[in-house]
């Protein structure tokens, strides 16, 4: 019999894929990347991520350059491993609810490429899925394509991941929890035998559940982040109809509560990004399809999409009108340090703004070459903060950039027509801009 290998795969180098195998992969595992995107593979191979992710390229081409990861589309490599990790993406169908297309095809390439073999393989299901899929979608595939029965001789087991975008290294690094959905024991402790080997030296609070729990807890996180930013949001909005209340004091202080803590109460435009709306919606369409209207959930979407309006009605408020102004928009991705824009607020923002009539100018640190791609082209794409601002009536600041942080009164006041702006970020000081029209999310003021 051949002896089992101590390799992993990954089928699905996007974000959370590339991100993990490249951890793994620098604790000394032989890790095989596989993906259908030629070009990306032939990227990769050079040690160059197709995505912009702190730490991510110099680890990348270390292990590269060790011969530690290796890169192919032939998915018939991952017999080389004993471990394959299914990380390709999620998306929403049009209602909302999730695709499953890409998690359906790349189980059954991994069950082709491992059956017939003797030797004991787990498949790790990392893409977020709905309760249940390990058990009811995949495990069926899986059967069928290796004509082999989970067990003693196929393992299968959930596993969600945490990543946050421009963190992601770091937390794989260090994540706060590991949780591990096994269908059997023997999938179980397969998992927690790598974890083990990848953390050998730290001790990581490990969950071990069912599939169907594990699928539930990455969902669960994600709505009770999501719930967070859309309740201080909406205590913001508040705020900013009450003279002198302030949203920044108020999650200070409630955030002192260790019942609440301090994160992720930070007002702002609305959550953006890759997970949130898309798991949220994909959290509602499955629970009305097991009959429960999680109505708390439709109301955090909600809040969420409104956010743009009440960051629009700020400008409005500094300008009366927003026919043939011109407005200026500092920073496009939906959070700092990282080039993405999916469902960044920035989209919702600008969209409002030209439906309004207003002209845009806009610059990002990081995003401009994704906000070519995804804004309309009468959007005016600027390759610095102080060109963006010449000539505009208002400014919106609509990421937390440090870059924006450190930009002067007199950067405004020299280009700008009038000094009017509206800090959705709320990362301005603004006792260093006396004179200015300012007006930000969460603040009151006597003409609110
Ligand atoms: C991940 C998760 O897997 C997703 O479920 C979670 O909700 C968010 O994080 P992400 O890494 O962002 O998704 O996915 P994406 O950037 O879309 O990358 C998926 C990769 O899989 C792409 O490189 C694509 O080419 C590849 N792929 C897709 C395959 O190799 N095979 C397929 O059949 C489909
Ligand atoms: C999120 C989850 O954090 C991660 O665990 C999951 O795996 C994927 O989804 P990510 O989308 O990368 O990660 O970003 P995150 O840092 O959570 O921010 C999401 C959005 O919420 C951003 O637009 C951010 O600006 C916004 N946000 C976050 C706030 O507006 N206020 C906060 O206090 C925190």
């Amino acid at each position: 019999m051949r002896r089992e290998s101590d390799a992993v795969s990954f089928i699905g180098l996007g974000y959370v894929g590339l991100c993990t195998a490249t951890v793994i992969a620098s604790k000394g595992i032989k890790t095989i990347g596989v993906d259908v995107d030629e070009k990306r593979i032939e990227q990769l191979r050079k040690g160059n991520p197709p995505f912009h992710e702190p730490q991510l390229q110099q680890m990348l081409k270390a292990v590269v350059r060790k011969n530690r990861m290796e890169f192919t589309t032939d998915a018939s490599k991952i017999a080389e491993a004993n471990t394959t990790f299914i990380t390709v993406g999620t998306p929403s169908k049009d209602d909302g609810s999730i695709d499953l297309t890409y998690v359906k095809k790349a189980t059954q390439d991994v069950g082709s490429a491992i059956a017939g073999s003797p030797v004991y393989h787990l498949v790790v299901i990392k893409s977020t899925v709905t309760p249940g899929t390990t058990t009811d979608v995949v495990r069926p595939v899986l059967e069928a394509a290796t004509e082999k029965v989970c067990g003693p001789e196929l393992g299968l087991s959930s596993n969600p991941e945490f990543l946050a975008e421009g963190s992601a290294i770091k937390g794989t690094l260090q994540p706060d929890k590991i949780v591990i959905g096994a269908l059997d024991s023997k999938s179980g402790a397969t998992l927690t035998k790598l974890y083990r080997r990848i953390y050998s030296k730290t001790k990581i609070p490990t969950v071990v559940t069912d599939p169907t729990t594990a699928e539930t807890i990455k969902y669960a996180s994600n709505a009770f982040l999501a719930t967070r930013v859309s309740t201080i949001n909406t205590i913001a909005n508040i705020c900013q109809r009450v003279p002198k209340a302030d949203v920044e004091t108020v999650a200070k202080a409630i955030g002192l509560d260790p019942r609440i803590g301090p994160l992720y109460l930070k007002a702002g435009p609305g959550y953006g990004g890759s997970c949130f709306h898309k798991d949220l919606q994909a959290l509602i369409s499955f629970s009305r399809s097991v009959n429960y209207d999680p109505i708390l959930l439709s109301a955090v979407e909600e809040v969420n999409q409104r956010q743009a309006s009440e960051i629009v009605n700020l400008s409005r408020k500094l300008l009366g009108s927003l026919d043939n102004r011109r407005i200026a928009v500092l920073g496009l991705a939906f959070k700092k340090d990282t080039d993405d824009m999916r469902e960044a607020a920035s989209l919702r923002v600008i969209d409002e703004l030209l439906k309004n009539g207003a002209s845009v100018s806009a610059y990002d640190p990081m995003a401009l070459e994704t906000a070519r791609r995804v804004l309309p082209e009468k959007v005016e794409l600027l390759p610095d903060a102080i060109s963006c601002l010449r000539r505009a009536d208002c400014c919106i600041v609509m990421t937390e950039w440090d870059e924006f942080r450190r930009l002067k009164p007199s950067d405004y006041k020299s280009t700008m027509k009038a000094p009017n702006i509206v800090d959705a970020r709320r990362i301005i000081k603004r006792d260093d801009f006396e004179g200015f029209n300012y007006l930000a999310v969460g603040l009151g003021t006597s003409s609110s």
